[in-house]
């Protein structure tokens, strides 16, 4: 399988980086950086309504003259939205903001009591063709377990937290057993780990950066980063990770770094189950 892009377990193909744009500015600033990062390479373009940049984004696509057909967009329903008919609601308000007629992964934002009611919903826009595929983030095993028992199809994606201090390999052997693609958002740990001496010697030894050697790695894992940024520079940087490779021993010196519990660099509690944003 070609190196930029995977398969998801319904057949469709997903880039194998995407673009983040979590607190991408105002919708005039969020469409300048999209459809910069779309004439660079990107191909993949993660956002959510609750990032309040849906029109920008929708706005960059059409600036950047690429088909629709040829950029896989990502949105997400928000926690407020969950529940069948509001879940309908909320996916059109997106694709109006989008202003477009499909969208490629719809995802749950959070885990939420309404899981299961929710999801039918997302089951109704995947068979009416409306989402080509349909996941979720932030979940833990358990949620999956319980989604997966009431679903009629299985999620596509999990989107989580995850950098090299924040491995999650047991939800890894979990999602991989069940073909659900593992998508690492927060996958330069928003720069928290460019202080890390072995970072510091792998971008030397790789004279690649430390943004690159930690999203290269990722690739690796066979995990999706999305790195977010705002700046022209790293946009370009953080696609160019293709030409060189980690060696085996490096990846396991950065497997190293887990500190092996569900650290947060947003600051949600790791315990959480179900949350409440009220
Ligand atoms: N599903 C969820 O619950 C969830 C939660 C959080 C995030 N996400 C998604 O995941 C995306 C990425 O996560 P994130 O934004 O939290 O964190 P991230 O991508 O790990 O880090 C972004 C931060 O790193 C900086 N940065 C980017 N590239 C850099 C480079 N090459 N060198 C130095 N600094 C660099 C950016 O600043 P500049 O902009 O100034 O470059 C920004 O401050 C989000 O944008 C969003 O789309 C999803």
């Amino acid at each position: 399988m070609s190196e930029i892009q995977k398969i998801l377990n319904n057949g469709l193909k997903i880039p194998s980086i995407g673009f983040g744009t979590y607190q991408s500015g105002s919708n005039k600033e969020t469409e300048k950086i999209v459809k910069y990062a779309l004439e660079v390479g990107y191909r993949q373009i993660d956002t959510a309504s609750f990032y309040g940049n849906e029109v920008g984004i929708g706005n960059g696509i059409k600036a950047s003259k690429i088909n629709r057909e040829d950029i896989f967009l990502v949105t997400k329903l928000w926690n407020d939205d969950h529940g069948y008919k509001k879940t309908i609601e909320a996916f059109n308000k997106s694709l109006e903001n989008l202003q477009v007629e499909y969208i490629d992964l719809y995802l749950i934002h959070w885990p939420n009591k309404l899981n299961n009611e929710t999801w039918k919903a997302f089951e109704y826009l995947y068979e009416s063709k409306k989402v080509k595929s349909i996941g979720v983030c932030n979940f833990k095993q358990s949620h999956l377990e319980e989604l997966i028992e009431n679903a009629k199809i299985k999620p596509m994606v999990n989107q989580v937290e995850m950098h090299p201090t924040n491995q999650k390999n047991e939800l890894v052997k979990y999602c991989n057993k069940y073909e659900i693609q593992l998508i690492a958002w927060s996958p330069i740990m928003r720069g928290k780990i460019f202080d890390n001496e072995l970072m510091i010697s792998l971008s030397q030894k790789y004279e690649k950066s430390i943004a690159q050697i930690v999203l290269r790695w990722h690739l690796q894992r066979a995990i999706i980063p999305i790195p977010k940024s705002s700046n022209e520079n790293r946009i370009k940087e953080n696609l160019d990770i293709f030409d060189f490779e980690i060696s085996k021993d490096d990846m396991m010196q950065i497997n190293l770094l887990d500190e092996g519990y569900d650290a947060s660099v947003t600051g949600v509690p790791a315990n959480t189950t179900y949350l409440d944003f009220k």
